[in-house]
């Protein structure tokens, strides 16, 4: 550790016991959070629960499937009170039934200082990340630490700068400076602090002069310029200068700093030698350079140190969702790791969606009988399952208006219903991406608003599914 200041020199001012209240500054988490995938889900803004957890018809974007909202409102209230981890919900339900833009809305709902990862069961495969390699590090995505840390802190506005010189102890005609005075002012008084010469480099490069306030964080000597004292805003300055008052309270003083990381990102930063600093550094003593992967050893060098924070009270584990939709495109392999990782101490809330029935498992031999949903039996042992189930006419009709909306296009009551007709008799998703091709079709013909025609054209245009495969049929091809 950095020789401090605590190297301090009695302090000259009269100075009562630090018993200062702590300052609670809480810091933006990383940006290492991944986006949603598509747009297809902006126009839900979360479950839409009333405060009693009941479902409303119409909330928060989302429409009808109460019964699954409020499971997932259950959910999200167990995840919020850390009762969940380890655990696993599978949103089980027939195509475009809206399984997930239900996970979406549990994230929404979650917040952002819980992460939340979502992947696509596909995107596991790669040539060259192992499966269980990636499956790992969304786990470790979705696992948050917020660690509190208390700094010691001495801050206040420099009045004294004085460095003092010695004889060089080296011989030679050089003088060295052997150390530095420094008196910091704050509102309930100044303090004269005697410095090692490594901080007034600090300080040299900070280009701190007097009239600056500053804060010196004690246990590492880390220098950090505020900004100049507002007592100086008069003076004539041709810099951009930015002000600041007085720090109140005492110099010496506490000052809690919250920072919320993933797992991942300790992972990240510990693999890299040149890693991040300020929550990092308290990793310090894992950073060995020449570590540029991610290993299994890595891995549990930092659960270890993580859980003697977490032991100590320093840091607080805050387990976030893993959102893995399309379930059934993983392998056997994988879902027997993914079983072995819900069952570890550090572990964080599993979502899985699925929309399949009875299918064989991915990976597993033909002699293995097919499985509900193409999940292993040992693993769907362990689920919760959360059924959606289809839309009624007036639900679809519903859904398509806050579409329209939402993409922001001006489409007639008569439109509308014709759509919504597409719905109930086709499917909703072949119904909601009618909308944006017909509006154009009405832009092309001069038309502010989406009329019946329009809607009418777009089924001519573009057909789905089921009416593909008739044709395709009649024409000989299937
Ligand atoms: N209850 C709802 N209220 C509003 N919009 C919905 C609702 N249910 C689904 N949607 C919308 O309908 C579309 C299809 O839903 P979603 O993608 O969630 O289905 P899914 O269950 O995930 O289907 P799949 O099994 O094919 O993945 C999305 O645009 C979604 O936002
Ligand atoms: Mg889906």
């Amino acid at each position: 550790m950095a020789p401090g200041p605590a190297t301090t020199a009695p302090p000259t001012a009269t100075t009562t016991s630090s018993s200062t209240g702590a300052v609670q500054i809480s810091e933006v988490a990383k940006d290492n959070t991944r986006t949603s995938r598509t747009a297809t889900h902006s126009h839900i803004k979360g479950l839409g629960l009333r405060p009693d957890g009941t479902a409303d018809t119409n909330s928060g974007g989302f429409i009808g499937q109460s019964a699954a909202r409020e499971a997932c409102g259950v959910v999200v209230d167990l995840i919020k009170a850390k009762k969940m981890s380890g655990r696993a919900v599978l949103l089980a339900g027939g195509p475009g039934t809206g399984k997930t833009a239900l996970a979406l809305a549990v994230s929404q709902d979650l917040g952002s200082r819980v992460p939340f990862c979502p992947i696509v069961g596909s995107e596991i495969y790669s040539s060259e990340v192992k499966k269980t390699e990636a499956l790992m590090e969304n786990f470790r995505r979705a696992i948050g630490l917020r660690v509190r840390e208390t700094k010691e802190v001495y801050e206040g506005e420099v009045v004294e700068l004085s460095p003092e010189e010695t004889e060089n102890p080296l011989g030679g005609y050089g003088r060295t400076i052997s150390h530095l005075l420094i008196s910091l002012k704050a509102a309930k008084g100044t303090k004269k602090l005697r410095l090692d010469p490594s901080i007034y480099e600090a300080i040299q490069k900070e280009r701190v002069r007097l009239g600056d306030v500053i804060y010196i964080e004690a246990n590492t000597g880390s220098v950090k310029r505020v900004g100049r004292s507002d007592a100086y805003a008069t003076e004539f300055d041709l810099e951009a200068e930015e002000y600041v008052p007085v720090p109140k309270g005492e110099v010496h003083k506490k000052k809690e700093v919250v920072q919320d990381v993933t797992l991942h990102d300790l992972d990240v930063a510990n693999a890299r030698p040149q890693g991040g600093q300020d929550v990092m550094s308290m990793m310090g003593q894992l950073m060995k350079p020449k570590k540029t992967e991610i290993t299994e050893k890595l891995r549990n060098e930092i659960n270890k140190v993580v859980n003697k924070y977490i032991d100590q009270g320093v840091a607080e584990l805050v387990p976030g969702v893993l959102f893995i939709d399309e379930v059934h495109m993983l392998d056997l392999e994988s879902f027997t790791y993914l079983t072995r990782a819900l069952e570890s101490s550090i572990s964080p809330i599993v979502i899985l969606a699925s929309n399949r029935g009875l299918t064989p498992i991915r990976g597993a031999s033909d002699t293995l009988p097919p499985s509900a949903h193409g999940i292993p039996s040992d693993l769907l042992a362990r689920l919760l399952i959360i059924p959606t189930h289809p839309y009624q006419p007036d639900e679809i009709k519903s859904i398509v208006r806050t579409r329209a909306k939402t993409e922001g296009l001006n489409v007639s009551e008569a439109a509308l219903a014709r759509v919504s007709e597409a719905g109930v008799r086709v499917s909703l998703r072949y119904a909601l991406q009618l909308l944006a091709p017909a509006s154009v079709l009405a832009k092309v013909g001069g038309r502010g608003e989406v009329g019946v025609e329009e809607v009418e054209e777009c089924e001519g245009l573009f057909l789905d599914a089921g009416r593909s495969a008739r044709g395709l049929g009649a024409e000989g091809f299937m």
